[in-house]
């Protein structure tokens, strides 16, 4: 089967033609896709009718291995029956939508802040793709940032003085950063990982800046130096140059690499009217990024 991939964005981002993912087996197709995501690193996908069981196996097929360890298990297990399916939706198991003061809705907000997925494991998010299930009537855009071309902007010095950069990711930091509060037993499952500055995709060569709200401090640097640091990067990175926003349609499927790009929720009355999203990552293992060491 071929598939096109026509660009959304100057830098990255595109759509693919048309094709059922449920009937995507063969080794060729996948590996289409699998290139699409090294080129454009944000691949979207119209008309998807998965089932959650489905989407997790189409995840297995493209991608291997899956990130369960996710920050919201420790708080409440999926409604899916499965860690693997993320529930990013604004209701509960009744399907009623959040009270405003529900940890669940709290918890979620936090993808308002630019973030990439599973930063706060090892091994790493590697893909993440996200099914819209049911949108609301207003508009629930995301917003997606191309890393690389983050990186490419860098002037030489700078992209020397951060290759061999280490970086503290952590999802209980990016939420404490908004005031969620978290137990001692939530705090002791959610210690976080140590994660490269600068990653390079071992197919392409591309490097990117791998940030996010997650990342809390840089080993290398004394406190306030490296989150000084951190902040000018990703205001650098989130230049609105480098950003393509996706307003979803129903079925939409948008998959894209954690490696090479942040995302980041826009804001809608969220309180009023629901909003249910399905999503399934894939872990960085099986020819991971390599950190780059040396520009
Ligand atoms: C996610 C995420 C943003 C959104 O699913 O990882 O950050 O707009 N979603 O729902
Ligand atoms: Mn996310």
């Amino acid at each position: 089967m071929t598939i096109e991939f026509q660009k959304l964005h100057p830098l990255f981002a595109a759509e693919a033609s048309a094709v059922d993912l449920r009937a995507v087996h063969d080794e060729d197709t996948l590996e289409r896709i699998r290139a699409g995501m090294d080129e454009h690193a944000v691949l979207v996908f119209r008309d998807q009718a998965f089932s959650s069981e489905e989407q997790r196996d189409f995840a297995i097929r493209l991608d291997g291995e899956l990130h369960r360890k996710t920050g919201i298990s420790v708080l409440q297990k999926s409604r899916f029956g499965d860690e693997a399916i993320t529930d990013v939706s604004n209701v509960d198991t009744g399907g009623e939508v959040l009270e405003s003061d529900s940890r669940k809705r709290l918890y979620g907000l936090a993808n308002r802040l630019w973030h990439t997925d599973a930063s706060f494991q090892d091994p790493r998010g590697r893909y993440s793709m996200l099914a819209a299930i049911a949108l609301p009537p207003v508009a629930s855009d995301t917003e997606f940032a191309d890393m690389r071309a983050a990186y490419d902007a860098l002037a030489d010095e700078t992209k020397a003085r951060l290759a061999g950069l280490r970086v503290h990711h952590s999802i209980a930091y990016s939420r404490i950063t908004l005031g969620f509060e978290f137990s001692e037993g939530e705090s002791d499952q959610l210690k976080g990982a140590i994660q490269p500055m600068v990653l390079e995709n071992p197919r392409t060569g591309r490097r990117s800046l791998y940030l996010a709200s997650h990342a809390s401090r840089i080993l290398d640097r004394p406190v306030p130096d490296g989150r000084l640091l951190l902040r000018d990067l990703m205001e650098h990175a989130t230049r609105p140059d480098f950003v393509y926003r996706h307003s979803w349609c129903s079925g939409d499927f948008v998959i894209w690499d954690n490696r090479a790009t942040m995302h980041r929720a826009r804001p809608f009355d969220d309180t009023q009217h629901r909003r249910e999203m399905r999503r399934v990552t894939t872990l960085d293992t099986g020819d991971p990024a390599r950190i780059a060491q040396a520009v």
